[in-house]
């Protein structure tokens, strides 16, 4: 069987179902949906059908399709009955009398189809595989599901907007080059990024066939492993003209950066910085005053620990727009790797995050505030200070029992989950060969990574 997908208004034509179980009701919910106007005959229903009839989307026959059934020349028939001799006496009747028959018990039988569909409204994407094989129709659609944004149907229909504007201000052989300069500019992601003055001034940018404004994404690129990426850093990682990015952004997520973009490192290492704060944030604005789409991508989340705040002060009082995606924080993907949650009803009901940065070989903290009942303690950058940490939160009053999490490399392949306690850790860490980064969690619900483990 040869078939042809074609987009039909769902108004323009009436529908028929005949049967009233669920299959019968996921076809009415989908005509419904797309306006169409819906008789459906069967002696009983679902409640959905009959919620839907109450609602007067639907006209309902209460009663059995009879074997002289008269419908209307030209509609479409969808023969949804459990009972395959009845769904073929009515599809030859429907034929007889011109109608287009669709018999959900017979994939082979059909005059049209209903594909799965990904509704982003007016942007309609359909999978089918012409009925045979149901489960992989639904298997591409989940995955197009996630990978089409839910906001695309904003920004098709900002682009429907559009297109009287372009048919009045170009020439026609100038539409498609304009279209696809549109598509690839900055416009798009302001729309899924709900900043429509600025998207409105790229695409007027793009009309006059004037050079983009520049600008910054400041994005969150996860604790490591690439899966733990947003779909926003995804694309936005992929479209970048100029790449900034630090130590803790691996090999996994660089590889998805275009092969064409400027790549620099500008990570800092401890007590060593590769480059100064202050020259860093001078790259970014002068990248963006080149017109470049410009990609700052820090680990985890640039907003936690990450002197994100800081890039983005300087680039503020510059008017370079810029955007700040989340990522997902160190601590988030180390415990649900290790199998750690920060919060249990049984053992803390509080987390907190704090650095255990050494400065000039001190470790200051407010030893008292941290230690509380039922709380989750989680310390960024704390392998060297975590002697020092230990014995002062001994020494605050912290039972030296309490359970310690040392997580090696999270999230990543070679992740390593060390256990011990407060008093413990200090000495199971000497001599031993653990590689940053590494992230303390102290508190009782270190105890559950025994059940909840799950990685190996
Ligand atoms: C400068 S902070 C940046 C934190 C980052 N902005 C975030 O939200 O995760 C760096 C510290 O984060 C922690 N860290 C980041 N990624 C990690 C990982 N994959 N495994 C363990 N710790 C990690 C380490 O404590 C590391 O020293």
């Amino acid at each position: 069987m040869m078939t042809l997908p074609l987009v039909l208004r769902g108004d323009v034509r009436p529908f028929v179902i005949v049967g009233g179980g669920p299959v019968a009701a996921r076809k009415a919910d989908t005509l419904v949906k797309a306006g169409a106007e819906v008789l459906l005959i069967a002696p009983q229903v679902t409640a959905d059908i009959q919620s839907l009839a109450d609602d007067g989307a639907l006209t309902l026959a209460l009663r059995e399709a009879q074997s002289g059934e008269v419908f209307r020349a030209g509609s479409f028939v969808v023969l949804a009955t459990n009972d395959a001799d009845t769904n073929q006496q009515l599809a030859e009747q429907a034929r007889a009398q011109h109608c287009f028959v669709c018999r959900t018990d017979q994939p082979d039988d059909n005059d049209f189809i209903f594909p799965a569909v990904i509704d982003r409204s007016p942007l309609m994407v359909s999978v089918s595989t012409r009925g045979s094989a149901p489960a992989l129709t639904r298997h591409i659609r989940q995955r197009l599901e996630a990978f089409i944004p839910q906001d695309y149907g904003r920004l098709a229909g900002y682009a429907e907007s559009l297109r009287e504007r372009v048919k009045s201000l170009l020439p026609k052989q100038e539409r498609a080059a304009f279209w696809r300069r549109w598509l690839n500019s900055r416009a798009p992601e302001m729309i899924l990024a709900r900043q429509p003055q600025r998207a409105e001034a790229e695409t007027e940018a793009c009309l006059q066939g004037q050079q983009m404004q520049g600008e910054v994404a400041l994005v969150g690129a996860g604790p490591g492993d690439p899966d733990l990426l947003t779909f926003r850093a995804l694309r936005l990682i992929q479209s970048a003209d100029v790449v900034f990015y630090d130590r803790l952004v691996g090999d996994g997520i660089m590889d998805l950066v275009d092969p064409a973009a400027e790549k620099y490192y500008v990570g800092k290492k401890m007590s060593h910085h590769s480059v100064p704060q202050d020259d860093i944030n001078q790259l970014l604005i002068h990248a963006a005053q080149e017109g470049k789409r410009v990609l700052r991508l820090k680990g985890g989340d640039p907003f936690i620990f990450g002197r994100g705040g800081e890039e983005i002060q300087q680039l503020a009082g510059t008017g370079i727009p810029f955007q700040v995606v989340p990522g997902i924080t160190a601590a988030s993907g180390c415990a649900a790797y290790a199998g750690i949650p920060l919060t249990h009803r049984d053992y803390a009901q509080s987390v907190r995050f704090v650095t255990g940065h050494l400065k000039n070989g001190t470790c200051n903290l407010p030893w008292n505030e941290l230690i509380h009942p039922d709380q989750t303690l989680v310390i960024y950058m704390g392998l060297n200070g975590l002697p020092v940490i230990c014995s002062q939160l001994i020494a605050a009053g912290m039972p030296p029992e309490t359970p310690v999490a040392l997580v090696e490399k999270g999230t990543l392949p070679e992740q390593k989950v060390h256990i011990g306690t407060l008093s413990s850790m200090p000495q199971y860490i000497e001599g031993r060969e653990i590689h940053a980064p590494t992230l303390t969690i102290v508190g009782d619900v270190v105890r559950l990574h025994e059940t909840l483990k799950w990685r190996p």
